[in-house]
């Protein structure tokens, strides 16, 4: 008994062995020759720009080493030893498909929007804030991610999304916020009142096939892509690549998306904020009037 599971364990030892013998074959496909330790080509001229940084690769990639190939792993595709522990999964860099862009859907995302990513890190999620790094080890870092996809030699990052000025907060607008989130349905995701439970969260996955929940308003938790209204401005505009959480920017026009923005900080109850205070005051005065979000509402009615 003790023998055979002995026999076991060494031929699957050795499988492994064979594996990991045949991985930086494998690795030949890149351009440069292959790095023993890390699926990544051995010279690495990727470069970022992050304002007046300017951040290296060949940096990137010690680093890279030290802190990410855990989660991301070392052939970037975010099958690091931690994956298997984790939910959401660690991203796959050989994608090039990023959640929090300025730039349009399906457009690589400037560098300054990765090296934003990678200081804020994803709340409610294992991927933490790298703030304690240096500005610089930042920027290497972000240069260094772009060796995983050949897309970056290929294509120019999307154009950074204009975003005007942001009017007044009012009843009205965010009344008119209110009739978006009800007419192009983002409820049917998040939920008639934010709490991410819309009839259809439950069915939801990501690009990977794995099940993914919308974003609750109601726990006041920042968002993943930022924490400002211009940030959620940008979230809904540009979409949250790689899930099923859509870009809205051919939808939305003129003070739409400020609308939209006023009426969202009303269903973060537990954060406070102006548009919030003036909900709660108009509630309170015309609640009856209030016609509920959902499948049977008028509220979207123009
Ligand atoms: C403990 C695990 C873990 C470690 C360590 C880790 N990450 Fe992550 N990372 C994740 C997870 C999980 C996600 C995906 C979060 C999501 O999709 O909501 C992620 C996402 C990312 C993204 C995607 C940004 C976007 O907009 O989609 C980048 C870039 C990134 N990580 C860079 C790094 C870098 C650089 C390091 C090392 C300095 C690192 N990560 C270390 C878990 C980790
Ligand atoms: C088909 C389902 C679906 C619809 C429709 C949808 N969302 Fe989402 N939304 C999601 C999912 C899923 C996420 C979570 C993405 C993640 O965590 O990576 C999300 C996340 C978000 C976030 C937070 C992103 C972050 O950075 O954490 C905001 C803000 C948001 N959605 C706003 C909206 C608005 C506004 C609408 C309607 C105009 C809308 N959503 C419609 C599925 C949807």
């Amino acid at each position: 008994m003790i023998s055979s599971k002995f026999v076991a364990t060494f031929a699957l030892g050795s499988i492994a062995l064979l594996t990991f013998g045949a991985a930086p074959a494998t690795a030949q496909s890149h351009v440069n020759s292959p790095d023993p330790l890390l699926g990544a080509p051995s010279v690495n001229t990727e470069e970022s720009h992050i304002g007046t940084l300017t951040g290296h690769a060949e940096e990137g990639k010690h680093l890279y080493r030290r802190y990410c190939i855990g989660c991301h792993g070392p052939d970037g595709d975010g099958n690091g030893m931690n994956a298997q522990w984790i939910d959401p999964k660690p991203r796959d860099f050989t994608e090039a498909t990023f959640k929090c862009r300025s730039t349009p859907t399906g457009t690589l995302p400037t560098d300054q929007d990765l090296y934003n990513a990678i200081t804020r890190g994803f709340i409610n999620t294992n991927m933490p804030s790298w703030k304690p790094l240096t500005e610089q080890q930042r920027a290497d870092l972000v240069a260094f991610i772009k060796t995983w996809s050949p897309r970056w030699a290929k294509e120019k990052p999307g154009d950074v999304l204009v975003i005007p000025a942001e009017p007044p907060v009012t009843i009205e607008s965010i009344l008119h916020g209110r009739e978006l989130f009800q007419k192009l349905e983002c409820w049917k995701c998040h939920g008639p009142a934010g709490h991410g439970d819309g009839p259809s969260a439950a069915t939801l996955t990501d690009s990977k096939d794995n099940p993914i929940r919308p974003y609750n308003f109601s726990t006041g938790t920042r968002f993943k892509c930022g924490a400002t209204n211009q940030d959620i401005y940008r979230i809904f505009m540009t979409g949250v690549d790689g899930t099923p959480m859509p870009s809205f920017h051919d939808t939305l026009t003129g003070n739409d998306p400020w609308d939209l923005v006023h009426f969202l900080r009303t269903l973060q109850i537990s954060y406070p904020s102006k548009e919030l205070d003036l909900w709660q005051g108009y509630v309170a005065s015309h609640g009856k009037d209030i016609k509920p979000i959902g499948p049977d509402s008028a509220a979207g009615a123009q």
